[in-house]
C-alpha cells in the first residue's frame, strides 16, 4: 500500500468491524463475533470444509450439503476413513467434482499428520487448497493474519479504488492493500466481514451504497456508478457440446451405471453410459440390443462448455448395476436430470 491508500484506507478495517458486530450473517460454520470474542475457536476441519464447498457455490445450497457431511462425517478423522464412494455420492450435485477428490486427499493428509498445519504456507501446501482457501482457513481458524481474497472481496476493493486496466494487475493491486490492511487483532472477523458485505451490500448488480459502511471512502461510489466495477475482460462464449445419454433401466428398479475414470470432467463420480461429447451429434451407439425410445433432450452448463444431451431409455428384464435411489442420489447433476425424465 502506497502512502496515499495507507490513509485514505486509514478507517477502513475500524468501520468494516463496527458494522460486522450488528450485521454479521450466521451460518452454521461460524462461531459468531461474541463467542469469538469469549475465546472459542472454530475447528479447522469445519472451517475448510465449509470454504471447500462454497467455492463457485452458494451458501444455501453448500449449507445443505456442509450440514449432511458434517452430521455423517464429524471429525476429520471420520471423513478420512469414508470409502471414496460414499464421498462422491455425497457430493453429487454439489459440482466440480474435483472439489471432492481432492478433499479426500486432504482429509486423509492431515490425519495421517495428526493435525492441520496453522499457518497459509503450510495449509496451501495440502491437495485443493489455493491461496484463498489458504488465507481463509488460516485466518478464520487460527486467527493468522492472511487475506482470503475470492471474487467478492475483489468485486469491493475494485469498487473502492475504482480500478481500471488491466485486470490481472488491478487484482494483484487490491490484494496487496487487503492484506496491508488486515488488522493484527482480529483478521478472522475482518475476513468474515469482508465476505457478508460482498455478499450483502456489495452486490454485482445494483450495489446498496446507502447503508453501506464504507460508503466515504468509496472511488466507485464517488463517480456514481459502482456497479460497472470490477471491469473484467469479456467472457469467451462457451462452445455447445452433443452427445446420447443412455438409461437401461432393469428388474427391480434397477438402472444401469459405470464408476467414471477418475481423470477429467466428472472424474470418481457414478455416471450414466453416453456416447462420446463432440460438437457434431452423430448416430446413437446403444449399449445393448433393445426397445431404444427418444426422450427428448437436456442441456447442462459446465465450466468450459454447455453440453447437449439426446435422452434415451430401455427396458430389460435383467438386473443392472445400481438401485433407482442410489442413482438418484449418486449422480452428478447431468445425470441426475437424464434420469429423472426417464422415470
Ligand atoms: N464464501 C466463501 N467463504 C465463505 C464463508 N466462510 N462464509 C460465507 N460465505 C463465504
Amino acid at each position: 500500500m502506497n502512502m496515499d491508500e495507507k490513509l485514505h484506507f486509514a478507517d477502513l478495517s475500524d468501520q468494516l468491524l463496527d458494522w460486522y458486530a450488528g450485521a454479521a450473517r450466521e451460518l452454521p460454520w461460524r462461531i459468531g463475533p461474541s463467542a469469538r470474542a469469549k475465546g472459542v475457536k472454530p475447528d479447522p476441519y469445519r472451517v475448510w470444509l465449509a470454504e471447500i464447498m462454497l467455492q463457485q457455490t452458494t451458501v444455501p445450497h453448500a449449507t445443505r450439503y456442509y450440514q449432511d457431511f458434517t452430521r455423517r462425517w464429524p471429525k476429520i478423522e471420520d471423513l478420512a476413513g469414508a470409502p471414496d464412494e460414499d464421498v462422491m455420492a455425497a457430493w453429487a450435485g454439489l459440482g466440480y467434482y474435483a472439489r471432492a477428490r481432492n478433499l479426500l486427499k486432504c482429509a486423509r493428509e492431515v490425519a495421517a499428520m495428526g493435525g492441520w498445519p496453522d499457518t497459509a504456507e503450510g495449509l496451501q501446501k495440502l491437495p485443493g487448497i489455493g491461496p484463498y482457501t489458504a488465507g481463509a482457513v488460516a485466518a478464520l481458524a487460527f486467527g493468522r493474519r492472511a487475506a482470503a481474497v475470492d471474487g467478492n472481496v475483489d468485486r469491493v476493493f475494485a469498487r473502492l479504488m475504482a480500478l481500471t486496466g488491466d485486470w490481472k494487475s488491478a487484482k494483484a493491486r487490491l490484494k496487496a492493500v487487503v492484506e496491508d490492511l488486515v488488522p493484527e487483532d482480529r483478521p478472522a472477523e475482518f475476513a468474515e466481514a469482508l465476505m457478508d458485505l460482498g455478499a450483502t451490500i456489495c452486490t454485482p448488480k445494483s450495489p446498496n451504497c446507502l447503508i453501506c459502511p464504507l460508503r466515504e471512502m468509496c472511488a466507485a461510489r464517488k463517480e456514481g456508478r459502482p456497479e460497472l466495477y470490477p471491469i473484467k475482460p469479456k467472457k469467451q462464449a462457451k462452445p455447445t457440446r452433443h452427445g446420447h445419454v443412455y438409461i437401461l433401466l432393469g428388474e427391480a428398479d434397477t438402472v444401469l451405471t459405470e464408476r467414471r475414470p477418475d481423470k477429467g470432467l466428472l472424474g470418481g463420480m457414478l455416471g450414466l453410459p453416453t456416447s462420446p461429447w463432440s460438437s457434431e451429434l452423430a448416430a446413437p451407439e446403444f449399449p445393448s440390443e433393445g426397445n431404444w425410445s427418444e426422450l427428448g433432450e437436456l442441456r447442462h452448463v459446465f465450466t468450459h462448455f454447455a453440453l447437449t444431451l439426446k435422452v434415451w431409455r430401455a427396458e430389460t428384464d435383467e438386473r443392472q448395476s445400481t438401485t433407482r435411489q442410489q442413482a438418484s442420489e449418486g449422480l452428478p447433476s447431468v445425470f441426475a436430470k437424464a434420469l429423472k425424465l426417464a422415470l
